[in-house]
This record gives C-alpha cells, structure tokens and sequence, in this order.
C-alpha cells in the first residue's frame, strides 16, 4: 500500500493503538484513531513490566522469542519516541530481580531456570544475601532468586502522554467516540457515523472482540488489581530494580517508579468486564509485597485500580488481517501490551506497506489455530 493520502482509522487509544497510529502517521498514511477516552484502559492501569523472561512459562517458547525481541527494540523505540514526542517515554533499564520466599517458590524458580537455561536463555541464580546486596530493600524471608537485567521497565503513565504527543505532532485526528463495528474499510461510531477508510487497524484491547466477528470468542478479557505507592519521608527506600516474587505460590511484582514510587501488581481474574477492584484482591498485593519488601508499609497507598488485559486462546497477540477484506487486528496482547509495542509496530508497518512480517512476529497471525490452549489461562501468575 502506498502511504501518501491513505486514510488508516485505528480503532482503540491504548499503547498499541497509539503506537502504530504514531508510526504510521509518521510514515505519511493519514491516520484518525477513535477512542472516545484514549490512554485510559488497561495500558493506564498497567505496571509497565518489560519482562519477558522473568514472565517465561514452560510451553510459551514462542512469546519468549516474541517478548525478547521486543525488549531488545525499547531502547531505540523510547529514543526515538522522546524525540517525537519532546518529553521522556520513561523507560527503566535498571532490569528485574525474582525473589522467592518458601522451599516451593524456590523449587519453582528452580524449575523456571532450569527451563530457561534448556532452552538456551540462562539466568543467575542467586541466594537470599546477594539478592539484598543487590536491592537493600528485600526482606529476611526471601531466601534466594534470580537476576535477569535484561528484563526492563517503562513508566506506563510517561509512555502514554509521550505516546499522544508524538501521535499529535505527527498528525494523527483524534475522534472522540467509540467505535461498535468496523469492517476492512469501515468503522462505525456509537453515534451512528461512518468512517470512511482506506485501511482499519483493530488496536482496541479487551473490548476487540464485540467489533468484528472474526474476533468473537479470541479475545476476552482478564481482570488484574494493581496498586500504586509513594515512598514517605522516613521510610525505607524502595527497589531501583523491578522486584517480581512468589509468597507461598502467588505471583506478585513491585516496579519502580522515579521519586521512589512503586506499582505492584496484579491479581489475574477471569471475570468479564469487571473493573472494580476488590478487597482481597488489595489485601493479597499488599500482604505479598510487605511480605518480599516489608518497607512498604511505611509507604503512602495512592491508588487502587483494575484493569482489562485482553487474553487470548494461547496468550499470543493476534496481529494480522482478519482475511483478504477484513480489518488488521493488532490485539490480544494478554499481559504483555507494553512489552510487545515495539514488535507489534514493526508488524503492521510491514502488514499496512504489503510486505512481510518480521519472522519472529509471524507466530502471531489470527489464523493460526488458537484454539490450542496451554491450560495456564485461568490460573493467575
Ligand atoms: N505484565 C504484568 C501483568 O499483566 O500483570
């Protein structure tokens, strides 16, 4: 497709529906991207984990290749996005540390790192005292983990008004509403209006599947609860690096915001479209986290949230034309938005120019057949 004067209407104003409108705005398409409240679904929500190794599960062999070629874009795409934009992306490259409390989380640790180094992505193990001389602020009852520095962070919040920003300079025509129905040249508004459009690109996360019905029954969503916390004067410093750990078997992360804030997450709930947070879903975080970094007590809880991760039969994204007439589709990112917007660009750049998916992108097809399951979607992580 040539760019000059070809209209692309995204549908959707989180990190991936921002990310390829930028992009390919700044390549000359004329885009419009409707949302009627853009940056403010589950990319506002999120902790802005860039952490494809330390969230590797045995079987998702193909979104680790996918999440680290993604990561090792970020550099360069939050370079190149600060320079957009004007204003910093946020990016974090102080890496991630996995902590474990009891003789089960460490055996399955254990068992995480010995899978990685079987599969050719080895990762430091470390005790209990080399993982509090790296980060002070991990307590007594951890008793060893890992050290993976590649894995990264992003200040999800920065990310996104550096996001619009630079969609705005390139260009990009916000339309306030939200989208109910597309086809591949199509979108319609909740009031009834018709966009018109040369190429539609479905970025629109949990809420994907109700706008075409190729997408029925892919997408769906996935409640996670999140917390925000400021570091109060007097209290011990938080983390530098991101901390993610197992307390008696359940998943917890705390990712380091500038000023000594933290974000930690997040429960994992299949529930539909619920995004109310809940008191044991807030009791679990806050019980773990003071559990693996027991400073945070003495910290300020600013904010209670839940968001809609939109999950997918396999946990990969979906990115790709739904048939020779439908939309692209760039949706489906489960837990992994932010890490994959970088590869998630480069793929529809390439889909929207008639060339080739980058390889390591093309496990992510919506034709493949994702009705194979790894049997890990329900369980939260
Ligand atoms: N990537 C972290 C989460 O989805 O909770």
């Amino acid at each position: 497709m040539s760019t000059k004067h070809t209209r692309l209407v995204v549908v959707g104003g989180g990190v991936i529906g921002l990310s390829c409108a930028w992009r390919a705005a700044a390549d000359g398409f004329a885009v419009t991207l409707v949302d009627a409240a853009p940056a403010s679904g589950a990319s506002w929500v999120a902790g802005g984990m860039l952490a494809p190794v330390t969230e590797a599960w045995p079987g998702e062999e193909a979104l680790l290749e996918l999440g680290v070629a993604s990561v090792a874009l970020w550099p360069e795409y939050a370079a190149r996005l600060g320079e957009a934009a004007g204003q910093p992306a946020g990016l974090r490259t102080e890496g991630t540390v996995v902590a474990a409390t009891g003789s089960g989380d460490r055996a399955e640790l254990d068992a995480l790192a010995a899978h990685l180094g079987r599969i050719g992505r080895p990762v430091e193990r470390l005790g209990g005292r080399e993982l509090r001389r790296l980060e002070p602020a991990i307590g007594p009852e951890v008793r060893g983990g890992l050290s993976v520095p590649d894995d990264l962070a992003v200040d999800n919040r920065m990310l996104l008004a550096a996001l619009r920003a630079a969609a705005e300079k390139a260009g990009v025509t916000f339309v306030a509403r939200n989208a109910v129905a597309v086809t591949g040249t199509t979108v319609t508004c909740d009031d009834g209006e018709e966009i018109a459009a040369d190429a539609v690109l479905v970025a629109a996360g949990a809420r994907s599947a109700a706008l075409h019905p190729a997408l029925d029954g892919l997408v769906r969503p996935v409640k996670g609860e999140i917390l925000r916390l400021a570091h109060r004067p007097g209290a011990f410093p938080a983390p530098v690096r991101t901390v993610r750990a197992l307390v008696d078997g359940r998943p917890v992360y705390a990712v380091p915001r500038d000023g000594g804030g933290l974000v930690v997450g997040a429960t994992q709930a299949d529930v539909g479209f619920d995004t109310e947070p809940t008191v044991g879903g807030v009791r679990d975080l806050l019980r773990d986290v003071e559990r693996v970094l027991p400073g945070v007590a003495e910290f300020a809880l600013l904010e209670v949230a839940a968001g809609l991760r939109p999950g997918s039969p396999d946990n990969l994204p979906l990115i790709g034309g739904l048939g020779p007439d439908g939309p692209l589709v760039a949706t489906g990112h489960h837990r992994n938005g932010i890490l994959l917007a970088p590869v998630t660009v480069e793929a529809v750049l390439a889909l929207l120019r008639g060339a080739q998916v980058p390889p390591v992108a093309r496990v992510a097809d919506p034709a493949r057949p994702t009705a194979r399951s790894t049997g890990r979607r329900e369980t939260a992580r």
